[in-house]
């Protein structure tokens, strides 16, 4: 994602926004005007983003060609001006190439929105109403202002829109022609908890990290996501719906209470396999333990999905240390899923509570590789197979 950030004070809430648009998987590279640099320095960008920062000079170019607009223009698939100052607005609407971040905005061929963000008589002049209607006629996407307090001293329409929502505008813009473009996915991530006592609890290693970056890949397809999760140790992005649980019981509610609304169902949860008989009410005796400690299996959740009616689309994932293809495949058969991912952990680097993961995904009458590559990365290629198979079981029905 391109985020073109022009002069006003919101720009330093800008910053904020590489964060959150780097958190739900975007790739960001910012582009300043002259007077972005003005408000915040191009490091704080280069810090967040991770990149080296464009400024405004179009004749100042890392490329051997000399054509960085050219070559930014291509590369984004989004262009996003955050904040979007009066001047730009109307230099974009006249379709102005005298800076770097304007040239973009008229060389790229990717969804361009902006979110303005000025005093607000600024905001509701005739010159800027026309700039704007302009631009949203030729398909820039307007996002915002906000009404409420102002740099200025004044109250009204024309604060920048407020970054966690920001996001998740952005995300719904550009995932609104994605393939899974009004599909419902429910996604349980992470560990459960199934209580001992007050103080103990049986549970697993698994840190949330997969599913989380499932439910991200899956919105930016445009579906409509939901996460029921055990306790996670990565965040939710604040588009994505979080029902938090404990235990595998409460996760089976959860997801229960939701199957009806649900196009694809993702078990990506490391579901505890046993909880104690009955929790006792005061911390047991490490000498009584061992005695009084009954284990009785969970709700095997996915299994149960399966066997609901009307059933959703549903992906299984199955976390293995040995034979993991077959192993796969006879988890494929006997929980009845339409697809299991099967992936191994137990190795330095992948799986359980790492970044990188690798999987082979397996389906009724056929198969497809998956080599190691980060969670973020690896969940785009699986959802996109997830997507195609989907899509493909609908047809046939
Ligand atoms: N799963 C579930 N509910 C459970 C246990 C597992 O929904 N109580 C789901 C997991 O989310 C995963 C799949 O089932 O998608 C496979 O989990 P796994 O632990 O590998 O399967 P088990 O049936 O527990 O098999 P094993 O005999 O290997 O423990």
């Amino acid at each position: 994602m391109l985020l073109g950030v022009t002069g006003g004070i919101a720009a330093y809430k800008s910053a904020e926004l590489v964060r959150r648009l780097r958190d739900a998987g975007a790739q960001v590279r910012v582009v300043m005007t002259a007077g972005a640099t003005k408000f915040v320095t191009p490091l704080t960008f280069q810090a967040v983003s991770g990149h080296r920062v464009y400024g405004p000079d179009i004749f100042i170019s890392e490329s051997d060609d000399g054509m960085d607009h050219i070559h930014l223009a291509r590369w984004a698939d989004a262009v996003v001006v955050a904040p979007a100052s009066a001047n730009f607005i109307a230099r974009l609407s006249m379709g102005m190439a005298d800076d770097l971040l304007a040239s973009i905005c008229l060389a790229t061929t990717a969804t361009v929105a902006a979110a303005p963000a000025m005093n607000k008589e600024m905001w509701s002049a005739a010159a800027t109403m026309d700039n704007v209607a302009k631009l949203r006629a030729r398909g820039v996407h307007i996002v915002g202002p906000d009404a409420g307090d102002q740099a200025c001293g004044e109250q009204g329409l024309g604060r920048m829109r407020e970054v966690n929502r920001l996001v998740e505008d952005i995300a719904r813009l550009f995932g609104a022609d994605g393939a899974l473009a009004g599909k419902r996915v429910l996604i349980t991530a992470g560990p459960t908890r199934e209580p001992i006592d007050p103080v103990r609890f049986i549970s697993n290693r698994s840190s949330g990290k997969m599913g989380v970056a499932m439910a991200i890949a899956a919105a930016a397809e445009g579906a409509d996501v939901t996460v029921v999760s055990g306790p996670l140790r990565v965040t939710v992005p604040p588009y994505i719906a979080n029902v938090a649980v404990e235990t595998a019981e409460q996760m089976w509610q959860a997801v229960a209470e939701r199957l009806g609304e649900t196009d694809i169902f993702i078990a990506a949860a490391a579901v505890a396999d046993f909880r104690a008989d009955s929790v006792a009410t005061d911390k047991v005796a490490k000498a009584d333990l061992g005695g009084a400690l009954k284990l009785v299996p969970t709700t095997d959740i996915l299994a149960a999905v399966c066997k609901a009616k009307p059933r959703p689309f549903v992906i299984g994932f199955a976390a293995e240390t040995r034979d993991i293809e077959s192993r796969g495949k006879e988890k494929l058969d006997r929980k009845g899923a339409d697809v299991m991912i099967a992936n191994p952990v137990g190795q330095a680097g992948t799986g359980f509570d790492a970044d990188d993961n690798q999987a082979t995904m397996l389906w009724h009458g056929g198969r497809k590789e998956f080599p190691r590559a980060r969670k973020d990365e690896l969940a785009k290629q699986l959802m996109s197979v997830i997507s195609e198979r989907y899509h493909a079981a609908k047809n046939s029905a």
